[in-house]
């Protein structure tokens, strides 16, 4: 008989936010915009940022100490970190390592995965596949940013859009089947790549006086285009996941979508045919924290209560790359 789990569950979750907080009152202090503009177009009011000397890692280990606390799982015990984020300390070492080694975590294989704002869900998928080969006990997934340093203030249309957190999971193998991470439908896109990205301080464009004259080592985005792929490729996986698991829209207690602007979430919404009170929502406060995202929102709902034992939950993202993905959760 096979000893290899017959599901991957969700043991804990955890999140950390910064305590600088910004509201749109207060960027409109520096940057040329208004509070009415940023909250009608995307919903936002405030995000939060990392103070002096926080790091993308630091986040990210705070985020998981309290997935761990949540779970009841020792540090020792952890033998999986896979990190996902756009903004790593540095090149490397991975951010999973720096992780590591604040949290204590010596039993684990660590590394990094960016898929920009679907790598918690890419992530997500990793670890399971890891878990079920019976070769790991529990799996910390950790998606963290700091946008904050890659933000370019000159430029109205983006800086206003993020902020800075980390949100982590803590998966097991468990031995009840239909409970836990029940399917995932991943996507990407390159050929998309250039509706998103950042140019510099990688090996095409090393930093130089001219790199950074050129502001090339900041975010860069052309909004509308994001704006149509967003909600097609969430549209789209979505359906298919529901569709590959015999299930209706209606089935679904949960929708927990990545918090970049809640007009995408309404058309999504509208599209799927699912009110928008099943949505799970906090981008009014943290605005888009890329990775840090869905684990945030996924910690907040189930301490809100919004997700309870026995619902089933849809996460859908989507990101740089471009990249997309959706997963399907049992609450065990
Ligand atoms: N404050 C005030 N005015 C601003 C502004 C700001 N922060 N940013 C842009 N504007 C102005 C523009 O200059 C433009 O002015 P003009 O009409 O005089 O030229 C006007 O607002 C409309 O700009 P536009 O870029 O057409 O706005 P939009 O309706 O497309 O909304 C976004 C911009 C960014 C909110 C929207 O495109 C969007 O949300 N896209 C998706 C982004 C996203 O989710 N990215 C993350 C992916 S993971």
């Amino acid at each position: 008989m096979s000893t290899l789990p017959r599901s991957v569950v969700i043991k804990g979750t955890g999140s950390y936010t910064p305590a600088n907080i910004k509201t749109n009152d207060d960027l409109a202090e520096f940057v040329d915009t208004s509070e009415e503009w940023i909250f009608t177009r995307t919903g936002i009011k405030e995000r939060r940022f990392a103070t002096e000397g926080e790091n993308t890692s630091h986040m990210g280990t705070e985020a998981s100490r309290r997935a761990l606390a949540n779970a009841g799982i020792q540090t020792s015990a952890v033998d999986l970190v896979i990190v996902a984020t756009i903004t790593p300390d540095m090149p490397f070492p991975s951010t999973a390592c720096l992780i590591q080694t604040q949290l204590g975590v010596s039993n684990a294989v660590c590394m990094d995965i960016e898929a920009a704002c679907s790598g918690f869900l890419y992530i997500m998928e990793v670890a399971a596949s890891m878990i079920k080969t019976g070769r790991y006990q529990n799996a910390l997934i950790v998606g963290t940013e700091k946008l904050s340093s890659i933000l370019d203030w000159e430029d109205r249309t983006t800086c206003v859009l993020f902020g800075d957190g980390a949100g982590a999971a803590v998966l097991g193998p468990s031995d009840s089947p239909q409970t836990g991470l029940l399917d995932f439908k991943l996507g990407a896109d390159g050929a998309n790549g250039e509706v998103l990205f950042m140019p510099g301080g990688g090996s095409a464009n090393p930093a130089t006086g001219t790199s950074i004259d050129n502001r090339l080592h900041f975010l860069k985005m052309r909004g509308k285009e994001v704006f149509k792929l967003a909600v097609k490729v969430m549209e789209q996986a979505a359906k298919e996941i529901l569709e590959q698991n015999g299930l209706n829209s209606d089935q679904l207690a949960c929708v927990i979508p990545h918090q970049a602007n809640l007009r995408i979430i309404e058309l999504l919404s509208s599209r799927l045919e699912i009110p928008m009170d099943r949505f799970y929502l906090n981008l009014e406060k943290y605005g888009n924290t890329s990775a840090a995202s869905i684990p945030i929102a996924l910690d907040e709902a189930f301490r809100d209560g919004r997700i309870n034992s026995g619902d089933l939950v849809l996460l859908v993202a989507f990101g740089a790359g471009l990249t997309w993905g959706a997963t399907l959760v049992r609450c065990p």
